[in-house]
């Protein structure tokens, strides 16, 4: 897109001019004003890059012109014209904010040189803003987001853990934020602007998890035909955080160990060791606790790892959190989609709080994904979403229920229900209404009554009437 400039003077001509200038010499586009007044009501409609002002105009000056646009939320560079010789007015401007001054009569060279920087300086800003802009976006997608006392009490752990240069181990169920809470562990820490380095253990193959980590020499087995950088140098300064740590053999177990005791390391084939200034983050969604009690992870490692542990909470334990967390979500994928900002009705809000999610924030934040790229509608409703992964369990012979008012649909499947339950119970007790009620777990009566309701005879499931003492049901 071409960039504006805004030239603002009394004198028809010079504006004539200097669009002519401008616009035949430097990409950019140009707009004209006859005095302050009028330049204020293009502002409010344009998005302009830079203004040439004049300084003596009738009604508002260029000095005040001036100042109202420095006022602004975004200030644009204004190049001020001054008469020759009114050094002072300019002096003034330049106080006032003003990017530079131009004196009449000008050089056309000086002038578009000046109005070139301009908006260099001005595209820059912008970038700038756009640039923090993204940096706070980042800041703001490695958070916890959550008010629940838990959640509350995550974050407090986190920012104290953070301070202090130990290792951390994060226990949590699948998909809870553990690799979130370690990266914001380490954002929050002395080595944020270091690097941060992530293994997930399992992903790599023994044999290999060990060279990945601390590096080789060229030679040191068949395959090795350079010198390479482990993990732990790449993280050098920064944090390393061991992902799915209750997986790892025995023998990477005890070299760990001795990595964090000993804080060098040697690379394989490597006869100097090295020091080591890494922090160490490990996770686990096993109970490595139980692990240690079973023998199959070293309780020394356990202990070094486990100086503090941090948890974090599956959905189920936060319900109240949930709509946050999924309007957190929602947002950033409208804005890294570049779309207008979409909502959840009010009934979409009560069904996600009320599904189960196996897979906890993860899950969620993929089922919202998922709605928002497939729903067309500015707000999202239940039916945007999926049920349940698990069927409930699958009736026949459902009632149709489409086009009904809702009471009289929940009176169809109900009786439905209750016909098809009893009749069932009834079946099996061959119409022995005792029993189906034992067998059902509820007492004779409440059967009886529902019985009733639904004119349902226990006659007619008796093979031998002689069998059962009961009467006719039927109320
Ligand atoms: N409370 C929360 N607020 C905002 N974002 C969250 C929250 N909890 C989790 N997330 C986000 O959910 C996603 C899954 O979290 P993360 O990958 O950290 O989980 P995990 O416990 O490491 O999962 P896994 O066990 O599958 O490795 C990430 O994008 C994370 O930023
Ligand atoms: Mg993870």
């Amino acid at each position: 897109m071409k960039q504006k400039v805004l030239i603002v003077d009394d004198n028809r001509d010079m504006t004539r001019l200097l669009e002519r200038l401008i616009g035949s010499t430097l990409h950019a586009e140009t707009l004209a004003a006859g005095s302050a007044e009028e330049a204020l009501r293009v502002l409010r409609e344009h998005i302009v890059n830079c203004l040439l002002v004049d300084m003596k105009m009738p009604g508002m000056g260029g000095m005040e012109l001036l100042r109202q646009v420095r006022k602004q939320d975004a200030p644009v560079p204004v190049i001020i014209m001054t008469a020759y010789g009114a050094i002072e007015t300019a002096v003034e401007a330049m106080k006032e904010g003003a990017y530079d001054f131009i004196t009449k009569p000008f050089e056309e060279e000086r002038l578009l040189h000046t109005v070139r920087l301009a908006l260099e300086h001005e595209d820059l800003r912008r970038k700038n803003t756009d640039l923090e802009r993204r940096i706070r976006k980042k800041e703001k997608e490695t958070f916890f987001v959550g008010e629940s006392p838990r959640m509350q009490e995550l974050i407090d752990t986190i920012r104290l853990v953070a301070r202090a240069d130990v290792t951390v181990l994060i226990t949590g169920e699948t998909g809870t934020g553990k690799e979130l809470a370690a990266r914001m562990i380490h954002n929050l820490s002395g080595r944020t602007g270091k690097p941060f380095v992530a293994v997930n253990c399992p992903a790599i193959p023994e044999t290999i998890l060990e060279s990945e980590l601390f590096g080789y020499r060229k030679g040191a087995f068949t395959g090795a035909l350079t010198d390479r950088e482990g993990l732990f140098q790449v993280a050098q300064g920064g944090t390393l955080l061991l992902d799915e740590i209750g997986d790892i053999s025995s023998s990477l177990q005890a070299k760990l160990l001795r990595v964090l005791q000993e804080r060098e390391l040697k690379p394989l084939g490597d006869t100097a060791t090295r020091r080591v200034d890494v922090r160490v983050i490990a996770a686990t969604n096993r109970d490595l606790a139980g692990n240690v009690a079973a023998g199959l992870f070293r309780s020394d490692l356990y202990y070094r790892l486990n100086v503090v542990s941090v948890n974090t909470p599956p959905l189920r334990d936060i319900p109240e959190d949930i709509p946050l967390i999924a309007y957190h979500f929602l947002s950033l994928f409208c804005s890294e989609l570049g779309l207008d900002r979409k909502r959840l009705t009010e009934e979409a809000i009560q069904f996600l709080v009320s599904r189960q999610w196996k897979g906890n924030a993860r899950e969620l934040q993929n089922e919202i994904k998922r709605a928002v790229i497939f729903s067309k509608s500015e707000m999202l409703s239940p039916s945007d979403f999926r049920a349940n992964a698990e069927p409930v369990v699958a009736r026949n012979a459902a009632p149709e229920t489409d086009g009904l008012a809702y009471r009289d649909a929940r009176r169809e499947v109900l009786a439905s229900f209750n016909i098809e339950y009893i009749s069932n119970l009834l079946r099996r007790s061959q119409g022995n209404v005792s029993l189906a009620a034992q067998s059902a777990g509820m007492e004779r009566q409440s059967l009886q009554h529902i019985m009733r309701k639904y004119g349902i005879a226990s006659a007619a499931f008796r093979k031998d009437d002689k069998n059962e003492e009961e009467g006719d049901e039927r109320g």
